[in-house]
Protein backbone atom coordinates (compact mmCIF):
# COMPACT_ATOMS: atom_id res chain seq x y z
CA UNK A 1 0.00 0.00 0.00
CA UNK A 2 1.57 3.32 -0.76
CA UNK A 3 2.06 5.56 2.05
CA UNK A 4 0.21 8.48 0.37
CA UNK A 5 -3.95 8.35 1.49
CA UNK A 6 -6.34 10.24 -0.78
CA UNK A 7 -9.94 9.82 -0.57
CA UNK A 8 -12.95 11.62 -1.97
CA UNK A 9 -15.04 13.58 -0.09
CA UNK A 10 -18.56 13.33 -0.56
CA UNK A 11 -20.75 16.36 -2.61
CA UNK A 12 -24.10 17.15 -1.38
CA UNK A 13 -25.28 19.33 -4.19
CA UNK A 14 -28.74 20.45 -5.86
CA UNK A 15 -29.40 23.17 -8.48
CA UNK A 16 -27.81 25.72 -5.94
CA UNK A 17 -24.74 24.38 -6.26
CA UNK A 18 -22.36 22.01 -3.94
CA UNK A 19 -21.67 21.37 -0.56
CA UNK A 20 -18.91 19.26 0.94
CA UNK A 21 -18.61 18.16 4.63
CA UNK A 22 -15.55 17.46 6.40
CA UNK A 23 -15.93 15.86 9.75
CA UNK A 24 -13.31 14.87 12.19
CA UNK A 25 -13.32 11.38 13.46
CA UNK A 26 -15.76 10.87 10.57
CA UNK A 27 -14.21 11.46 6.85
CA UNK A 28 -11.05 13.35 8.06
CA UNK A 29 -8.79 10.40 10.85
CA UNK A 30 -8.66 12.60 13.52
CA UNK A 31 -10.17 15.01 15.44
CA UNK A 32 -9.35 18.70 14.01
CA UNK A 33 -7.74 20.86 16.25
CA UNK A 34 -6.53 23.91 13.92
CA UNK A 35 -7.52 25.00 10.50
CA UNK A 36 -5.76 26.93 8.27
CA UNK A 37 -5.65 28.10 4.44
CA UNK A 38 -3.26 29.51 2.20
CA UNK A 39 -4.30 32.01 -0.58
CA UNK A 40 -3.06 34.23 -3.14
CA UNK A 41 -0.02 32.09 -3.60
CA UNK A 42 2.06 33.95 -6.07
CA UNK A 43 2.81 31.79 -9.24
CA UNK A 44 5.45 30.00 -9.63
CA UNK A 45 5.87 30.08 -5.61
CA UNK A 46 6.21 26.24 -4.18
CA UNK A 47 5.50 25.86 -0.58
CA UNK A 48 5.73 22.83 2.41
CA UNK A 49 8.76 21.71 2.09
CA UNK A 50 8.80 20.01 5.26
CA UNK A 51 8.08 17.18 7.64
CA UNK A 52 6.06 16.93 10.76
CA UNK A 53 7.35 14.70 13.69
CA UNK A 54 3.68 13.98 14.86
CA UNK A 55 1.40 16.27 13.23
CA UNK A 56 -1.58 14.60 10.97
CA UNK A 57 -3.00 17.09 8.59
CA UNK A 58 -5.48 16.54 5.60
CA UNK A 59 -5.52 19.47 2.88
CA UNK A 60 -8.39 20.01 0.20
CA UNK A 61 -8.32 22.48 -2.85
CA UNK A 62 -11.34 24.15 -2.06
CA UNK A 63 -10.96 26.33 -5.10
CA UNK A 64 -8.03 26.23 -7.83
CA UNK A 65 -5.44 23.52 -7.75
CA UNK A 66 -1.53 22.83 -6.79
CA UNK A 67 0.48 19.70 -7.13
CA UNK A 68 1.17 17.90 -3.70
CA UNK A 69 4.62 16.39 -4.18
CA UNK A 70 5.11 13.46 -0.71
CA UNK A 71 8.07 11.48 -0.01
CA UNK A 72 8.76 9.13 2.52
CA UNK A 73 12.48 8.88 2.82
CA UNK A 74 12.26 6.27 -0.14
CA UNK A 75 9.86 7.20 -2.54
CA UNK A 76 8.15 9.93 -3.82
CA UNK A 77 4.33 10.18 -5.05
CA UNK A 78 2.57 13.08 -6.80
CA UNK A 79 -0.79 13.65 -6.77
CA UNK A 80 -3.17 17.13 -8.38
CA UNK A 81 -5.18 18.46 -5.41
CA UNK A 82 -7.81 19.87 -8.47
CA UNK A 83 -11.60 19.39 -6.69
CA UNK A 84 -12.51 20.06 -3.79
CA UNK A 85 -13.79 16.94 -3.46
CA UNK A 86 -10.13 15.70 -3.12
CA UNK A 87 -8.67 15.16 -0.33
CA UNK A 88 -4.90 13.79 1.00
CA UNK A 89 -3.81 12.59 4.01
CA UNK A 90 -0.49 14.01 5.09
CA UNK A 91 0.77 11.53 7.98
CA UNK A 92 3.79 12.27 10.01
CA UNK A 93 7.13 11.75 9.01
CA UNK A 94 6.21 12.45 5.08
CA UNK A 95 7.79 14.84 3.55
CA UNK A 96 5.77 17.53 1.41
CA UNK A 97 5.71 20.03 -0.95
CA UNK A 98 3.45 22.30 -2.58
CA UNK A 99 3.49 23.43 -6.34
CA UNK A 100 2.05 24.88 -9.31
CA UNK A 101 -0.46 26.74 -7.27
CA UNK A 102 -3.43 27.97 -9.59
CA UNK A 103 -3.81 31.69 -9.64
CA UNK A 104 -7.22 31.14 -7.64
CA UNK A 105 -6.06 28.53 -5.03
CA UNK A 106 -7.32 27.98 -2.03
CA UNK A 107 -5.87 25.64 0.18
CA UNK A 108 -7.58 24.38 2.99
CA UNK A 109 -5.46 22.36 5.45
CA UNK A 110 -6.96 20.56 8.83
CA UNK A 111 -4.60 19.57 11.42
CA UNK A 112 -4.63 17.60 14.42
CA UNK A 113 -3.16 19.87 16.80
CA UNK A 114 -2.26 23.15 17.81
CA UNK A 115 0.75 24.81 15.76
CA UNK A 116 4.37 24.01 17.38
CA UNK A 117 7.59 24.88 15.60
CA UNK A 118 9.50 22.43 17.30
CA UNK A 119 7.25 19.42 15.26
CA UNK A 120 8.37 20.34 12.16
CA UNK A 121 11.50 19.27 10.23
CA UNK A 122 12.53 22.26 7.77
CA UNK A 123 15.93 20.32 6.34
CA UNK A 124 15.23 16.97 4.07
CA UNK A 125 18.74 15.49 5.12
CA UNK A 126 17.24 16.03 9.46
CA UNK A 127 14.31 14.31 8.18
CA UNK A 128 16.22 11.13 6.31
CA UNK A 129 18.44 10.93 9.41
CA UNK A 130 14.52 10.62 11.66
CA UNK A 131 13.50 8.09 9.69
P1 LIG B 1 5.03 27.41 7.04
O1 LIG B 1 4.55 26.19 7.73
O2 LIG B 1 6.49 27.64 6.92
O3 LIG B 1 4.39 27.46 5.60
P2 LIG B 1 4.51 26.41 4.40
O4 LIG B 1 5.19 25.20 4.93
O5 LIG B 1 3.11 26.17 3.98
O6 LIG B 1 5.27 27.03 3.32
O7 LIG B 1 4.34 28.66 7.76
C1 LIG B 1 4.59 29.99 7.36
C2 LIG B 1 4.63 30.85 8.61
O8 LIG B 1 3.36 30.83 9.29
C3 LIG B 1 5.67 30.39 9.60
O9 LIG B 1 6.29 31.56 10.15
C4 LIG B 1 4.89 29.69 10.67
C5 LIG B 1 3.54 30.38 10.62
N1 LIG B 1 2.41 29.50 10.99
C6 LIG B 1 1.73 29.72 12.16
O10 LIG B 1 2.03 30.64 12.94
N2 LIG B 1 0.67 28.91 12.47
C7 LIG B 1 0.29 27.90 11.64
O11 LIG B 1 -0.69 27.18 11.96
C8 LIG B 1 1.03 27.67 10.44
C9 LIG B 1 0.67 26.54 9.50
C10 LIG B 1 2.09 28.49 10.14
Amino acid sequence: MSFVNTFNLKVLGDERGQLVVVEGGRNVPFDIKRVYYLTGTQQGVSRGFHAHKKLEQVAVCVSGSCRMLMDNGQEQREFMLDSPDKAILISKMVWHEMHDFSENCVLLVLADDYYDESDYIRDYDAFKLLL
